[in-house]
This record gives structure tokens, C-alpha cells and sequence, in this order.
């Protein structure tokens, strides 16, 4: 079981076994959904922002797959994208989302209606906007069952109380005809879980979920999630721009950076064997476990995405960046079976660079860390 213990910035990562990995088992892993060379983009008067650039991925059943990068990478318009749900500047200059043998960037608006929130539920960012502040909680979730499943009144009561339960609600009865405002943000966060749960749906998008909660309650949704995905077979795709985050929740992990995914693996993969300069920094710049000291800031800012660099769009804040980093965008190189990059570093003929200092130092403690606590596990 994946379980988020508190220890969410820069915890240790749970191996792959220990996790009911659907590809640890025998079973063949099923590809749920499946993105190829998206591309987003927003007319504004001040012209083309190419928010999203052509990124890719897959999403299996059963598994939790995190995109990770700092604010305006695209993360959000890409979930968008994917639940047709895009402004109407927006528009999918490229690529396709496939979902059930069909590509979803066609659909019709109709179309969308028994897909989006039934078969693929989101749970916003800002739990305090997703609920009515003078709608009663019960209420809120049984209207998402009487439209979503068509449920009469009494079924759909008692359908919210189950709900409210697996989300961990305390007595939920009592607790179903309260208001928002006497809940706390995380039993709010809860509730935006259980609505979106409310369809039974196949795919369970959380877009930075924990963000606006303090680090014992994120610890405590991510933990739910987690559960919840194992008990009902759900596939997740969860949002953050905080790497640490994902340490214990994530089965893939895909590094966005403007617009584009710069780095895709497992956890492990990420965690251990990270491969482009981006993902370096981000391991860098997350809070130590133990010292609390924030080791790295990425210096600069991302780029503007109405003039997207040719280049890797990471080379002006790179110190590890090669000549031809700035004019030629780098090709995706495999590094292993589950683990690529984006990264001219991985070129044949690219110099030998060392990772930051930090970062091997950290690795190191890490592992030591988990040697013995598998020692302690063993004896
Ligand atoms: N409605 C919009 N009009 C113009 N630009 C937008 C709009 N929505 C998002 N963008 C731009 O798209 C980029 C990606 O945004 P977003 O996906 O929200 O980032 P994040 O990774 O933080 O979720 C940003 O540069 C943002 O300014
Ligand atoms: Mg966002």
C-alpha cells in the first residue's frame, strides 16, 4: 500500500513492490488513456500563447501517474484538454487524447456529457470554490448522484452517507445536513472527493488537491487517495507542482516544464536516477526531511510562452546546458524500459556531467535511510 506518513517532503519513496503496481503483478497492464503530442493553444491580444506543446503519455489502469512542474507549465490546461473543459480562446492545435478506442479531442459537446464527471471525474484545485457555501453538504453530493446516475432521493441519501464514510466523513449522518462553512478545509477536500466519486468513475483526475491544505491534512488526503484508488480499482492522475508531494502516492511520474514533458519513469526512476537538469532542480529545490533547510532555488523564471525558445525552453536557467540546447529542442532518449528524458546530456557525444552535489548527497542519505529501514523491518 502507498501510504502518505506525514513525511511528504522528500519522503522515501515506497518501492514499486511494495505497492500494488499493476505491472508488479502477472496481469497485463491495460492502457486507460492515452495522450499523444497534445497541443494547446490560447489566442490573447497579445497574440499566441502555446501553452501546452506536444506532450505525451499513458495512463494504465489501476495507477497513479503525477504531473509534476512549477506553476504555468501547462499541467491544468492539459487536464482541461482532456476533460473538454478548455476556455474559448483554447484551442487543440495538435495531437489526440484517447479514451475507450476514442479520441476525445473530437468530441462533440453532447458527446462530453457522459463522459466528463461520470466516467472521468476531476477534483479541483480550490476545494472552497467547488462547494456552494449555502447548499447543505448532503445536498451537494446527492445532486451529483441524481444527475450523474439519475438516482431517486432516498436511494441517493443513503448513496451519500456510503460516500461520505469512504471518504472518512465522522458521522456522516449528522454531518449530511451541515454547511460547508462548518467543515474544515480538509473534511471540505473530503467532500469534493466524495463528489467526484459520486458517478463511480473509471479515471480520477486530482488537480493539486492539497495545495491550499497544512501538511499534516495533505498527508491525510494523499492517504485517502491512495485507498481509495486501490479499493476501487481507480486509475489517478494527480497534479502538483511539488515533487515531494508525490514521493509516496505516485506509481509514474511525468516532469512538465513549459509546456512539454521534459522527464517520464517511475517513482523510482525520478527519485533516484533523474536524468534532465529540470528534474535535478526540482529534486534539489524541495525542503530536506530532516534538516528542513531548503538547499536550492531555481534561479530565473520560465519562459514566455508566447515566444516558446526553440531550444530546450530549460537552457537559459540551466548550468548544465550545451551549446545546442539553445536552438535545438533535445529528442526524448531512453534511458530504460520505463525511464526517458528530453535532454541533449543524453546524447552518445554529449560531455559526462556530474549531478548537482546536493542531489547525490541527498540520494545517498536516502538510501541509507532505507537500507536501514529495512534492516529494522527484517529483524
Ligand atoms: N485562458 C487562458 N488564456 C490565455 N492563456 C492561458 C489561459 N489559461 C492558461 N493560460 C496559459 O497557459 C499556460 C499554462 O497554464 P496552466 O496549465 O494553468 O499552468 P499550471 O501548470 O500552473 O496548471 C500559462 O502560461 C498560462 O498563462
Ligand atoms: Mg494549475
Amino acid at each position: 500500500m502507498a501510504r502518505a506518513n506525514g513525511r511528504n517532503s522528500w519522503a522515501t519513496p515506497t518501492r514499486a513492490a511494495e505497492r500494488d503496481d499493476p505491472a508488479a503483478g502477472a496481469a497485463p497492464r491495460r492502457k486507460i488513456l492515452e495522450v499523444r503530442d497534445l497541443a494547446v493553444s490560447f489566442k490573447t491580444y497579445g497574440g499566441t500563447v502555446q501553452a501546452v506543446r506536444g506532450i505525451s503519455f499513458d495512463l494504465y489502469e489501476g495507477e497513479t501517474l503525477a504531473i509534476v512542474g512549477e506553476s504555468g507549465s501547462g499541467k491544468s490546461v492539459t487536464i482541461r484538454a482532456i476533460l473538454g473543459i478548455l476556455t474559448r480562446n483554447a484551442r487543440i492545435v495538435g495531437g489526440e487524447i484517447r479514451y475507450r478506442g476514442r479520441d476525445l479531442t473530437q468530441l462533440l459537446e453532447d458527446e462530453f456529457h457522459d463522459i466528463r464527471g461520470k466516467l472521468i471525474s476531476l477534483v479541483f484545485q480550490d476545494p472552497l470554490s467547488a462547494l456552494n457555501p449555502i447548499m447543505k453538504i448532503g445536498r451537494q453530493i446527492t445532486e451529483a448522484l441524481q444527475l450523474s446516475l439519475g438516482m431517486g432521493r432516498v436511494e441517493a441519501r443513503d448513496r451519500a452517507i456510503e460516500l461520505m464514510r469512504a471518504v472518512a466523513i465522522p458521522e456522516p449522518e449528522k454531518r449530511f445536513d451541515q454547511y460547508p462553512f462548518q467543515f474544515s478545509g480538509g473534511m471540505r477536500q473530503r467532500i469534493v472527493i466524495a463528489i467526484a466519486l459520486a458517478s463511480d468513475p473509471e479515471i480520477l483526475i486530482c488537480d493539486e488537491p492539497t495545495t491550499a491544505l497544512d501538511v499534516t491534512v495533505q498527508a491525510q488526503i494523499l492517504e485517502l487517495i491512495a485507498e481509495l484508488k486501490t479499493r476501487r480499482n481507480l486509475s489517478v492522475i494527480f497534479i502538483t507542482h511539488d515533487l515531494g508531494v508525490v514521493a509516496n502516492v505516485a506509481d509514474r511520474i511525468a516532469v512538465m516544464y513549459a509546456g512539454r514533458v521534459v522527464e517520464t519513469g517511475t517513482a523510482d526512476d525520478l527519485f533516484y536516477d533523474a536524468r534532465h537538469p529540470y528534474t535535478w532542480a526540482l529534486l534539489s529545490s524541495m525542503p530536506d526531511l530532516e534538516t528542513r533547510e531548503k538547499l536550492f532555488s531555481i534561479p530565473g523564471a520560465p519562459p514566455n510562452m508566447l515566444y516558446p525558445p526553440a531550444g530546450d525552453a530549460f537552457a537559459e536557467r540551466n548550468a548544465y546546458a550545451l551549446r545546442i540546447d539553445h536552438d535545438q529542442h533535445p529528442p526524448f532518449f531512453r534511458i530504460s524500459d520505463t525511464h526517458s528524458a528530453a535532454t541533449w546530456l543524453l546524447h552518445p557525444k554529449a560531455p559526462r556531467v556530474e549531478r548537482p552535489k546536493v542531489l547525490v548527497e541527498r540520494i545517498a542519505r536516502i538510501m541509507e535511510r532505507r537500507a536501514a529501514d529495512e534492516l529494522a523491518r527484517d529483524e
